[in-house]
């Protein structure tokens, strides 16, 4: 979508209130767009809804839990209503672990958490916002928040990397859906490496029975000699958020199906090399 389309139309951020969906719901705004911070913690939604009004732009602040469908289609009427159209959604609240933890170790509730609110929550976007995008004369464009972490493997960190790579294979498949279907919805999947946020301090949003502190949960460092995971904003490496708001304006005003913000990880081109090493020589029938 070009710059002029972008300009005076609206759009949605989930988890904008801090981090990452912050940094581009300031960049959509400085495009010229109107933006909805929509985030579970509402307070951190006012301060961002705050910044993007004194860039000039209309801005709507709204409580939203993506885990909820009904609340995620609450947040598209809310913003159908402020705004009247909506061109780009950013489906970006994200909730990680800490410790890092053996998936033996963790609960079953500490995936489904982790599922909720990383894949439904997508899920959910698309729920609420494809048909009105679908019935818009207007092109469209949806970004979701994947990880590095499905580009390498990150041991103590698997529910995480499940529900991303959830979204990786999900945003794949409605990509080609949409083109397909002649819907002029973009599709775009943002890989952040290492950024610096708040990320690391997720499991406050959960009630208190549930967090780590609380339960004695086993670290994954008591698996590697007490060498504690690094990833995420706490590895070497880790970037200021506010870089990653301009090139996913640029991704979206280029319909490009990747934002990357690191190198890609070696781990993928051996990935590669292990999956054609394994396939069979000749033409195979089965593709699935
Ligand atoms: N920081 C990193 O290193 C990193 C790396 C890879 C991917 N990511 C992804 O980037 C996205 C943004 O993370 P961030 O680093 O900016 O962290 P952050 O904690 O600063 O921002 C996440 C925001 O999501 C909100 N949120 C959490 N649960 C929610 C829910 N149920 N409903 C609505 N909002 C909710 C939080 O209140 C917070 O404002 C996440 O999807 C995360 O998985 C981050």
């Amino acid at each position: 979508m070009r710059r002029e389309q972008l300009r005076g139309r609206g759009a949605v951020v989930t988890g904008g209130g801090g981090g990452i969906g912050r940094s581009i719901a300031m960049a959509l705004a400085g495009a010229g767009m109107d933006v909805v911070v929509a985030d579970v913690d509402v307070a951190a939604a006012e301060r961002v809804r705050d910044e993007v009004r004194a860039l000039g732009r209309r801005a709507v602040a709204v409580r939203c839990d993506v885990s909820q469908l009904a609340e995620v289609e609450a947040l598209a009427d809310a913003a159908y209503r402020e705004l009247g159209d909506i061109a780009v959604l950013v489906n970006n609240a994200g909730v990680t672990w800490r410790p890092y933890r053996a998936s033996w170790d963790a609960s079953v509730d500490d995936f489904a958490w982790i599922m909720g609110v990383n894949f439904w929550g997508a899920l959910h976007g698309h729920r609420a916002f494809v048909p009105r995008m679908a019935a818009s004369p207007l092109p469209s464009h949806i970004v979701n928040t994947s990880s590095a972490a499905t580009l390498r493997p990150v041991p103590g960190h698997a529910a995480y990397t499940a529900s991303k790579a959830a979204i990786d294979g999900f945003s794949m498949a409605v990509r080609a859906e949409y083109e397909a279907a002649g819907l002029d919805i973009g599709v775009t999947l943002l890989y952040p490496g290492p950024v610096r946020t708040g990320f690391a301090g997720s499991e406050r949003l959960r009630p208190e029975a549930d967090r780590a502190e609380t339960r004695g949960v086993v670290p994954w460092s008591s698996y590697t000699d007490g060498q504690p995971m690094r990833a995420g904003a706490e590895a070497p490496g880790a970037i200021d958020p506010d870089t990653v708001g301009p090139l996913v304006l640029d991704a979206i005003e280029h319909d490009r199906p990747y934002v990357m913000t690191h190198p890609v990880p070696p781990f993928l081109a051996e990935r590669a090399r292990q999956l054609t090493e394994a396939a069979p020589p000749a033409p195979h029938p089965s593709v699935e």
